[in-house]
């Protein structure tokens, strides 16, 4: 892709902070459609709205002086998981107990950093790192950590730069609980299979347990479409050992290890 080309469309503000690499893969898909640079710009930043979170980079800016609830109620993922974060976080976390110091590591964390007052209220020793392609969302969740003293940082990083991430999960020291929350739509729209390679990776990662959580409603026409993900279910049995597998709020949690497990 010309470097023209990526100027032109990360022109947009909401769009200015989205990694190059990912810009690119989603112009690659295009490659095959006989169009014309001007309509393949668009479709690509049609693509780009729906995969980076579906809202507007303006609207993130004016957060600033927002609450932490207020901001979990204004983006969608976190908005309707609001009213059970505590159940799902005492549910994840029971297991690593409320003494130790427990990493979290959250993998494409939209706006989930600052649920981070939950594992707070439950008791738990969190240190939380999140990485997330929407420079915005670093930037806003970055700072709600650095003024209210939170062991958090949000890394400006794709989740298809797969060596940086994998090296940064495994420097992680345990007990470490991956979050891939709602993130896999995005993940294999870009790439088939990524979300299977990628589990692949991190399998010796040392990670006590990962989770994957995806939408049992469609996000547009609130209709229940209950996605099956047999493709998904049947990696995760072949690879990994189901521990839990639960829905709460419109969302499935699939809860898996290959750490031998105690509970
Ligand atoms: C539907 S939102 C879910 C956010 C959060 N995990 C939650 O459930 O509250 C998907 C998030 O993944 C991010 N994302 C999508 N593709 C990504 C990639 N390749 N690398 C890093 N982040 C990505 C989007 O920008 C967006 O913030």
């Amino acid at each position: 892709m010309d470097k023209d080309i990526y100027d032109k469309i990360v022109k947009k503000k909401e769009f200015s902070e989205i990694p190059i690499e990912d810009v690119e893969r989603i112009w690659n898909s295009f490659d095959s459609k006989d169009l014309v640079d001007e309509e393949r710009i668009k479709k690509v930043r049609d693509l780009l709205r729906i995969i980076y979170s579906g809202f507007g980079g303006r609207k993130i800016l004016v957060w600033k002086n927002k609450s932490a609830e207020e901001i979990l109620k204004k983006h969608l993922s976190t908005r309707e998981r609001y009213d059970y974060y505590e159940e799902i976080y005492e549910r994840l976390l029971k297991s690593f107990g409320k003494s130790k110091e427990l990493n979290i590591i959250d993998l494409g964390s939209g706006a989930n950093g600052f649920s981070y007052d939950f594992f707070k209220e439950l008791g738990y020793n969190v240190t939380y790192t999140g990485v997330e392609a929407l420079g915005q969302l670093v930037n806003i969740t970055n700072l709600f950590f650095k003024t209210n003293k939170i062991k958090g940082i949000v890394y400006h990083k794709s989740l298809f730069e797969k060596d940086k991430v994998i090296e940064m999960i495994n420097r992680a020291k345990k007990p470490k609980i991956i979050f891939m929350f709602k993130v896999i739509d995005a993940l294999e729209t870009l790439e088939r299979n990524y979300t299977l390679k990628f589990l692949e990776s991190i399998k010796n990662s040392g990670a006590d347990k990962i989770v994957i959580s995806f939408a049992t409603e469609s996000w547009l026409k609130r209709k229940k479409f209950f996605v099956q993900r047999t493709w998904l279910i049947n990696f995760l049995k072949d690879n990994f050992e189901i521990i839990d597998d639960f829905t709460l709020g419109g969302e499935r949690y699939l809860v898996f290890t290959n750490q031998l497990y105690v509970k």
